[in-house]
């Protein structure tokens, strides 16, 4: 990206809420280069995914003792930073906690969280007889650590708060590629339910400092752990009745489809009408939307640039207007002079994501509504590989769609 942040230091930012008495948002950092996982002997556990987190520094193990502590003794949430995005973390098990994150997100009640384990022994603790079923394993085996959300039954005698499902019969799992995030809920020694760390309907955070901007004084505590390398959402997965993707995310359909059993595995279409209960509920909100209105472009790079000029001719001269490239166009000369010119005048604010748009589209969003755009031009990717989960993203952000 062209425009880029520093990281946040590890003040507490006083804000209105926190002056008009909510709580004061603290950030600790914590590196990942200061945690790893040494495998345990299989008589043991699983040896990548029982392994215990070895913190080498002394702050980052105060800061993840101070999370832990504000996670199981205070039923507090607290934002930590996943491969994916930053999540809002809350004890699974308990119904104050899962009741805040909800309240701190303003997120609907009837869309369920997803649930984060540090070890399988953890996931076996919440499932009916302890059980992974053999399906769930093999994705198990081959895709975690890392960005892919399982749908269990969940045990009737389960310890997790019923609302952390949302009255669904299912309750979604992953156990995240992320040190920090396994190091945490290790500490804490409970699932975490953890939704995306963003205020419910705008684009989810990626670093540290856009959780701030959405949760500043309504909650105690952010673990700063850096940018997040996926930059998208996990791949939600039902297997049952039948394998289907209700979200895709960083693990792709090709990539699943190379599993036995889920050789056909599709991408559910999505359901926009409101008034149809979705089998994915997420599904119905608007979502990862900026102050800016998102267009989003789906044929070639020239009917993008087509786009931009009638932009530029139909708005007024003051409006400016944001452009989230998707792919490489070339030197700026070898744009239309009216577009150099607008840039020159920073009426058109670009951002170059093309090296790696996943990534960036989410801060992307960020940036140029802090850029005070009123518009934010974004090119389409195909719909293969991560492509789809950003084409996925992207549609929900846009309110309008150009073929
Ligand atoms: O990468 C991620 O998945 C991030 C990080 C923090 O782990 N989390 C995340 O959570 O994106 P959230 O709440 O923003 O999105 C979870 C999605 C929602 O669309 C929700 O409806 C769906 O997963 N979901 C969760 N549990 C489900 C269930 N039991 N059945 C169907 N859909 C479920
Ligand atoms: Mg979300």
């Amino acid at each position: 990206m062209k425009m880029s942040h520093g990281l946040p230091t590890t003040t507490a930012t006083p804000s209105a809420a926190a002056a008009a008495g909510a709580l004061i948002t603290r950030v600790l950092r914590v590196a990942s280069s200061d945690i790893s996982f040494p495998p345990v002997p299989a008589a043991t556990g699983h040896p990548r995914l029982d392994a215990s987190p070895v913190i080498a520094s002394a702050d980052a193990k105060n800061a993840l003792q101070e999370a832990a502590r504000l996670l199981v003794a205070e039923d507090q949430v607290v934002a930590m930073p996943t491969e994916t995005v930053y999540g809002l973390a809350g004890n699974a098990r308990s119904t104050t906690a899962v009741s805040r994150i909800f309240a701190a997100k303003n997120r609907p009640s009837d869309n369920p969280l997803i649930v984060h384990v540090a070890s399988l022994a953890m996931l076996r603790s919440f499932l009916p007889n302890r059980e992974i079923p053999a399906l769930h394993a093999a994705l198990i085996d081959r895709f975690w650590p890392g960005p892919l959300t399982l749908l269990f039954p969940v045990a009737d005698n389960s310890t997790l708060s019923p609302l952390v499902t949302a009255g669904q019969p299912t309750v979604g799992v992953r156990l995240p590629d992320h040190p920090v995030a396994r190091a945490l809920i290790a500490t804490a020694g409970v699932p975490l339910a953890a939704p995306s760390a963003n205020a419910s309907g705008r684009p989810s955070p990626t670093l540290a400092k856009h959780v701030s901007e959405d949760l500043d004084g309504r909650i105690p505590l952010i673990i700063d752990g850096g940018r997040c390398e996926g930059g998208l959402e996990s791949t939600v997965l039902q297997l049952d009745p039948y394998p289907l993707v209700l979200r895709p995310g960083g693990v792709t359909l090709e990539a699943l489809r190379l599993v036995p059993g889920l050789e056909n595995v599709e991408c559910h279409i999505g359901v926009v009408d409101p008034s149809v209960a979705p089998s994915a509920p997420g599904m119905k909100y608007r979502h990862y939307s900026p102050t800016a209105e998102v267009h989003l472009v789906i044929s070639d790079g020239a009917r993008t640039v087509d786009h931009v000029l009638e932009l530029l001719d139909q708005s007024p001269a003051e409006t400016r207007i944001g452009w989230l490239q998707t792919r490489h166009y070339g030197p700026v000369e070898s744009l239309p002079e009216k577009i150099q010119q607008a840039i020159a005048s920073a009426r058109l604010v670009v951002l170059d994501s093309s090296a790696d748009p996943c990534v960036h589209f989410f801060s992307g969003l960020r940036e140029l509504d802090e850029a005070r755009v009123s518009t934010i031009v974004v090119q389409g990717l195909p719909e293969e590989g991560l492509g789809r989960a950003f084409m996925n993203r992207a549609k929900k952000a846009a309110s309008l769609i150009l073929t």
